[in-house]
């Protein structure tokens, strides 16, 4: 992976101003505490288009001159945004087109934000504007160092623009109606197109289950909102197209293919807002960690996390104070997997409306004597120490498949588990017995090349899609280890089933054949028997299985582990198979944790793969690593709340965090990080 655009680690936040134009010494106060607490920059006019352009045509740059002067002269750098992710009343009043029409058809009222229409003609004329006039008057300003592009795009918009920009859409894919049908199996409930102006987005009182139309209409809104962006990047590059760009994205967005911004965008960014202190935080900082390494994964590169709330959110259900520790913690996580900063929504919180009781660095007293203001103070100073790991990578030698095409057509599959087929909670599970064993993970999706890896873990690939099942077959012909599961090998791109033997083109891959899949109620399980062995000796007794039991033929595979129970008592659940230079491993069920642990436990050994750290940590504590040729740091980070002893990292660690002897066991206090560096020259 490359550096990324900055060689330290940022501090900050979105900063609002124009909430406070009317008392002009809370700028000046907040740039004395933005210094305060170490902050070097902050992300303006993300929601500032009604403050810039007042009427249309109209601007007024003379605040947001102020703003970007004051803040440049006290050192602060800008992500400069586009304000499109809200609209001023004067422009839907007008023009009432660029707002969003809803599934049902109904235009929006004015309202909300991200209620607008990426189509329009008019919303793309407005924006792109604005954007220019923006670009000329700040493009050149040494402050700016980032083009902060819309805010969390996200929704999608059924209007006449955007039913025919779709049917356009589709004759670029299909070529002809017939194609389409052929691909859709319209003959199915007469659902025969005979022209290309009979189709319709999908509708709750229309078309919605005609699966191959619902995924096709998944991957146009990914399109058309690739397209606004592009058109709004064009007008902010036409002045200085040196200024990289972002966008931020959310957590596990389901409307989006994140995966193909990867070449539009210059840096990867994202909001982050777990929900600390709801369960088990280990459980959570596991979930939060895998969309950190997805974010990282999208252009292999480090990214920055452009939000998080340095207390509590006001939108969960709940709202919980961050107990002392966990701001840090969970700030450095994110650069612990390979943020280059760390970034609050908002600095400053607003006195109405609909987030005002939403953390933010400054509360509504104004002071910098609150326990929130010193952590991030505190974090502040840690991360200016240790400016060093912006400079650093991670290389992953495992990489685990995650598609977002893959999930779109597994949700909407129709069985053989209504109640869940959960992808997600599958890829979780693999992943997290690598993460809490120290192996740095990447994500791919079926575009991207997976040569580069030792360990590739495909789960649930119902879809297959941009030639992945030639991809897996030649990396493990070339001496790979596949991971594959149940529910894979199904689908064409357009969810037409595969005929003949599945996994589709993989049977000999990965030695079996899957005949049929037992769909288990939550209340049910089976077990699997381990029967054959790994080198590493973890995997061994037995394992319950839940969800999904696939019911597999030994196609040249050896069994590893064998059902216990019912109508299929001992016929196969995982496999190994040899296949060219590499093996293939199936397993046929969804396992409890423990089995995922084991299995990789002895194919970190059997493959030699990196750990962060060779040692075995406590459960609730995970290492990573970060590393370039000269040094190596590393992060400890403790999401329990109670005091974990940590065995000895060995000799040539320097603690970054606190002052301690690494050489031997120590004691990691509740919700503690430990950064640790050494030189490797
Ligand atoms: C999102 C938005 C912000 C703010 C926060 C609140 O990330 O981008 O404008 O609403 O949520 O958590
Ligand atoms: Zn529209």
């Amino acid at each position: 992976m490359g550096t990324g655009f900055t060689d330290r680690l940022l501090h900050g936040a979105d900063y609002n101003p124009e909430q406070w134009l009317h008392d002009p010494e809370v700028l000046e106060q907040d740039i004395q505490l933005m210094l305060q607490a170490g902050c070097n920059v902050m992300s303006v006019g993300i929601f500032s288009w009604a403050a810039l352009e007042p009427e249309e045509g109209k601007y007024q740059w003379g605040w947001m001159d102020h703003v970007i002067h004051r803040l440049h002269t006290n050192g602060i750098s800008i992500f400069l945004a586009t304000p499109s992710g809200a609209r001023p009343v004067w422009l839907a009043q007008k023009y009432p087109e660029v707002l969003r029409t809803g599934p049902n058809r109904q235009r929006n009222l004015y309202g909300a934000r991200h209620n607008h229409c990426y189509t329009s003609p008019v919303y793309r004329e407005k924006i792109k504007n604005l954007n220019g006039q923006l670009a000329a008057r700040y493009g050149n300003h040494p402050a700016v160092k980032l083009w902060h592009i819309s805010n969390e795009y996200g929704g999608e918009c059924h209007c006449e623009y955007c039913q025919d920009a779709f049917r356009v859409w589709l004759q670029q894919k299909y070529g002809t109606i017939e194609h389409l049908n052929e691909q859709w199996w319209t003959t199915f409930w007469s659902h025969k197109y005979t022209d290309w102006s009979q189709i319709e987005s999908p509708a709750p009182h229309g078309e919605n289950a005609t699966h191959g139309m619902n995924l096709d209409w998944k991957r146009f809104v990914t399109d058309q909102t690739l397209n606004f962006m592009q058109h709004e990047i064009s007008a902010v590059k036409v002045n200085n197209p040196e200024i990289p760009v972002t966008t931020n994205f959310m957590y596990y967005f389901n409307g989006l293919n994140y995966f193909k911004f990867k070449d539009f965008i210059d840096i990867v960014s994202w909001d982050n807002y777990p929900t600390w202190h709801k369960k088990d935080d280990i459980d959570i900082a596991i979930d939060t960690a895998m969309w950190h390494d997805m974010m990282r994964s999208i252009k292999r590169q480090p990214f920055l996390l452009m939000e998080s709330s340095p207390s509590s959110t006001n939108w969960q259900s709940v709202s919980k104070l961050k107990k002392p520790g966990m701001h840090i913690l969970s700030s450095m996580q994110a650069v612990a997997h390979g943020s280059n900063s760390v970034q609050y929504f908002q600095w400053r919180k607003s006195r109405g409306s609909s987030e005002k009781f939403h953390g933010a660095v400054v509360s509504h007293d104004g002071s910098p004597n609150t326990r929130v203001f010193r952590e991030v103070s505190q974090l502040g100073s840690l991360l200016a120490e240790m400016s060093g790991v912006a400079g650093t990578e991670m290389n992953a030698e495992a990489a685990v498949v995650y598609d977002w095409e893959n999930k779109w057509a597994i949700e909407d599959s129709q069985g053989p588990r209504n109640i869940g087929m959960e992808y997600k909670e599958e890829v979780q599970a693999h992943y997290r017995s690598l993460i809490e064993q120290g192996i740095t993970v990447d994500f791919v999706d079926m575009e991207c090349e997976i040569s580069s890896y030792k360990l590739v873990i495909a789960p649930m690939l119902y879809m297959q899609r941009a030639g992945f099942e030639q991809k897996m077959r030649h990396f493990v012909e070339q001496g790979g280890t596949l991971v594959m599961t149940y529910w894979s090998g199904i689908v064409n791109e357009n969810d037409l089933v595969h005929l003949g033997d599945m996994p589709h083109q993989l049977t000999d891959v990965a030695g079996v054949i899957s005949e049929e899949i037992d769909g288990l109620y939550d209340h049910e399980h089976n077990r699997g028997r381990v029967v054959g062995q790994l080198e590493g000796q973890a995997l061994t007794g037995e394992y319950s299985c839940s969800k999904l039991c696939d019911q597999i033929h030994l196609q040249g595979a050896e069994a590893l582990i064998i059902y216990t129970d019912d109508f299929y008592a001992g016929n196969p659940v995982v496999t190994r198979n040899a296949y060219g230079l590499g093996q293939a491993y199936y397993i046929g069920s969804h396992f409890e944790q423990k089995f995922y642990d084991d299995l990789y436990h002895d194919l970190i050994q059997q493959l030699s793969l990196k750990r962060a750290l060779d040692v075995n940590m406590p459960k609730g504590v995970y290492v990573t690593s970060r590393a370039n040729a000269q040094e190596q740091y590393l992060f400890v980070q403790n999401f329990t709340p109670d005091s974990k002893v940590i065995p000895a990292l060995g000799a040539g660690w320097s603690p970054l965090t606190r002052d301690v002897n690494l050489k031997g066991e120590w004691t990691a206090t509740a919700y503690e990080i430990l950064v640790a560096k050494r030189s490797l020259v």
